[in-house]
């Protein structure tokens, strides 16, 4: 008697399934082995190459050896060869932190195993504003990613990336790119160290879906309140004929993500161990929460170290406060620009690591960290 029919999808499901758990293109027979183990009951060698072969190259790539791996996984890979290759290497070196330059996944992948304690980061949430190519475009004004404001009642408005360009493809290589980054990130962490990761609302959830699919464990969201350049304006080049519509919501807020890596036994048991799994108090009479009121980086601080996306230090210093429960062990920022985690880090006497593949900004760091440090917000910029 022939074996009842698979369910439509069902095949397909397996077999992306198990492609993903695959670190290097599988052949077809390891593929068919595979689904099999998944479904627990026979798959038709027919049906695995009659999927593939449709699915080529929408959802897979074949490889000249005649394997065959998702199409997906190499978002990661096309990430990296918009960059130019070299080993990350030490910048530089303060009494408390440490600068690489270089791809933050190539450092990762080489970094001693559980030693980090906390993630504090704003990684480039569309991939590509980022690039040399990007980044050249946004120095000579030419726009690109960047949107690029007019002066506007006589000051000059900052630039930002517009999220709204990412295609569906885009937002799929993004969630591959952070997979990929997340497993490579959990061999440093210790158990139950805490991992925040600055996003945006229009990719956030492709952004935690690759986090939690990663294996780490979501704790909430910090929202910070602030009012951004996005949103709110009427429709392009009709704005006199719709006055009274918006194309999208005016922002007023920036998720942070936040993670943390799984932890042994119960919170004391990995307190006392690790020094981890919970976050530290504002005060002794106030929990850590979840809502920040904040306020976008004021110009003075902007002068101090004009990167495009500086957060402000009144704000970082809350979340890099918390990040170590009981002040001990070192904060990473793998994406690390102009140093403002690692600065808020040094003012709050914490250990820090900063990863930076562009040279520019890790020169810009070098001399930022310590004026950031010393930064005194005042009332107009907190
Ligand atoms: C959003 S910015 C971070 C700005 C930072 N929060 C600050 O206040 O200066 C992201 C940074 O990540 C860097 N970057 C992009 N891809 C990277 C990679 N694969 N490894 C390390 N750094 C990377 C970019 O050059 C950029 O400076």
């Amino acid at each position: 008697m022939n074996s009842p029919r698979f369910q439509p999808g069902t095949v397909r499901d397996a077999i992306i399934s198990f492609l993903r758990r695959q670190s290097d293109p599988a052949t077809l027979a390891e593929i068919r082995e595979g689904a099999e183990a998944l479904l627990q009951r026979p798959v038709p060698n027919s049906s695995v190459r009659s999927y593939l072969n449709l699915n080529v190259p929408s959802t897979f790539i074949r490889t000249s050896l005649g394997r065959y791996q998702l199409t997906d996984d190499t978002a990661p890979e096309r990430q990296r060869l918009l960059f130019p290759k070299s080993r990350p290497r030490l910048a530089f070196q303060r009494p408390k932190s440490a600068v690489y330059q270089g791809d933050c996944c190539d450092w990762l992948a080489e970094w001693e195993e559980n030693s980090i304690h906390a993630v504090v980061t704003d990684p480039p949430y569309g991939l590509v504003e980022y690039t040399p190519q990007q980044q050249n475009k946004l120095r000579s004004g030419r726009g690109g990613v960047w949107r690029i404001p007019p002066s506007f009642d006589g000051s000059r408005r900052a630039p930002v990336p517009r999220f709204t360009t990412l295609s569906p493809q885009d937002i799929r290589d993004l969630g591959r790119f952070f997979y990929a980054w997340a497993r490579v990130l959990r061999r440093v962490l210790v158990p139950g160290a805490h991992v925040f990761v600055a996003s945006n609302p229009l990719v956030s959830y492709a952004m935690a879906a690759a986090l939690v699919e990663a294996g780490l464990e979501r704790r909430g969201e910090i929202i910070r309140l602030v009012m951004t350049l996005r949103g709110g304006d009427r429709p392009k080049n009709a704005h006199e004929q719709f006055p009274d519509v918006s194309v999208m919501p005016r922002s007023q807020w920036e998720p942070w993500l936040l993670f943390r890596e799984p932890i042994e036994g119960r919170v004391q048991d990995n307190l006392r161990r690790w020094k981890t799994g919970a976050l530290r108090r504002p005060s002794s009479d106030k929990p850590f929460c979840d809502v920040i009121q904040s306020r976008p980086t004021h110009h003075c601080e902007r002068r101090l170290a004009p990167h495009p996306s500086l957060k402000p230090q009144a704000f970082l210093r809350q979340i890099v406060h918390a990040a170590l429960p009981l002040c001990e062990g070192i904060v990473l920022d793998p994406f690390a620009g102009a140093g403002s985690t690692l600065a808020a880090c040094e003012h709050a006497g914490y250990e820090s690591i900063g990863v930076e593949i562009d040279e520019h900004y890790v020169d810009m760091a070098e001399g930022a960290i310590p004026l950031l440090a010393n930064f005194q917000p005042n009332s107009s910029s907190r």
